[in-house]
């Protein structure tokens, strides 16, 4: 293993810049310094880095003291970031009059839903599709986090005649599996090309914080990936850093496989192919969020915040194909939203001055292009079923993947 300079240079400067975020209070600082030596420890076992995938999966899923497994609030205005179902109850609303016609005509009438959050997208389309007299047979939650079960459990009272939880993907599944922004929580590996060679980024400790390093690749798909969208894009820059998913690849693979018949619908910030891996966007897409507040740093502030990936869609599409599933809609979240029936939603909204004003807030919010509008993106895969949904019909980028 080799310690690359440079790249660990560009990274001081990233740290100096996430410098101005709030400081944590003294009982979350006790909580990351645990985190932070059950990580050191692993680095020792491993002769002295691991890898980022696995640093990413310690510091978002370590039992007990991960991002996502420990206790303090992640979503809405006192969390760290806002999710779509969390910025308004329309999202979930939507998604329930989109999905209403398929379940009607599946012979099981089952939602999957992996990666719940709150619970507050589940409890939205279950009250849509009771009101629309479509209730599914059952709810199931895929969740990683205890905490986040638990959490949900309170959420979801109201419904709990319809609502599980399960630990795995069922070997098979009939119906529709819903995910909000799940594959960009998933652990990533992290690749540089330099001087002509493809290597994988480590995670390594120096005295008292984390550190970059290269080394060799991990995984021998990483160079197979890499060699396909330099075919398709040509080469890359020197020094061009960029995160392989292939956990998410993985996990459709696996659904693709284990469904008989119904649709994934995948909602999640990302892009196709020669968008995500365009020359000029040199540093990735890794994001942290901290307190509403977007950097680039998943080195610090270890366990404290959320660590995410934009998707490749590209990828999700091609592993989707060889798993058996067909790609029936990829479209904007705006385009969807508007096309399975938003703006006839909000028409039959009432309320005073004040509620309407609130109202096309989140409207704002869901749809513009420099809000969740477009980077956003919703991709239907299908296997034994024929779907034709009007959120798609509107922008259909499919041809773009
Ligand atoms: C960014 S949050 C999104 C939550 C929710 N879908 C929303 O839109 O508000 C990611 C969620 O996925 C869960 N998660 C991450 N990886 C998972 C996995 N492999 N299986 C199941 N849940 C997972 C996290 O615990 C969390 O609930």
């Amino acid at each position: 293993m080799n310690s690359e300079q440079p790249f660990s240079q560009r990274w001081q400067q990233v740290q100096r810049a996430a410098t101005e975020l709030p400081a944590p209070d003294p009982a979350a600082r006790a909580h990351s310094l645990r985190l932070t030596e059950v990580i050191r420890q692993r680095i020792t076992q491993k002769g002295g880095a691991i890898a980022f995938h696995e640093f990413m999966q310690l510091a978002l899923h370590a039992p007990g003291l991960g991002y996502y497994s420990a206790g303090s609030r992640k979503f809405g205005e006192e969390g760290d970031f806002i999710t779509a179902p969390e910025t308004s109850p329309l999202f979930a609303r939507c998604l329930a009059r989109a999905i209403q016609p398929i379940l009607r005509n599946l012979p099981q009438q089952q939602v999957l839903e992996v990666g719940a959050g709150s619970g507050i997208m589940a409890a939205g389309i279950l009250q849509e599709l009771a009101a629309l007299h479509s209730s599914p047979d059952s709810y199931t939650i895929l969740e990683l986090s205890a905490d986040l079960k638990q959490r949900q459990a309170e959420t979801l009272q109201p419904h709990a005649e319809r609502v599980s939880w399960q630990d795995s993907l069922p070997e098979k599944f009939n119906g529709i599996v819903l995910a909000n922004e799940l594959l960009d929580a998933m652990p990533v590996h992290r690749v540089i090309w330099q001087h002509g060679k493809l290597q994988e980024c480590y995670v390594a400790c120096e005295q008292d914080r984390f550190i970059w390093q290269a080394g060799p690749l991990s995984d021998p798909r990483l160079y197979a990936r890499v060699e396909e969208i330099i075919a398709q894009l040509g080469e890359l820059p020197d020094g061009y850093v960029t995160e392989i998913n292939l956990a998410a690849e993985d996990w459709i693979k696996t659904l693709g496989v284990q469904l008989q018949q119904g649709m994934l619908l995948l909602i999640d910030y990302g892009f196709a192919q020669h968008e995500f891996y365009h020359p000029q966007r040199l540093q990735g897409t890794l994001m942290c969020h901290y307190r509403h507040r977007a950097h680039a740093d998943p080195l610090i502030l270890i366990g404290l915040q959320d660590i995410t990936a934009h998707v490749d869609f590209t990828a999700m599409a091609d592993r989707a194909l060889e798993a058996g599933l067909h790609v029936a809609g990829y479209t904007t979240q705006a385009h969807f939203l508007l096309g399975s029936g938003l703006t006839e939603l909000v028409a039959q909204t009432e309320g005073d001055a004040v509620q309407q004003l609130e109202l096309a807030n989140q409207i704002k919010r869901l749809t513009l292009p420099q809000e969740m509008g477009e980077l956003f993106k919703v991709m239907a895969l299908t296997k034994n079923l024929q779907i034709n949904m009007p959120g798609f019909r509107l922008r259909d980028l499919r041809n773009s993947l």
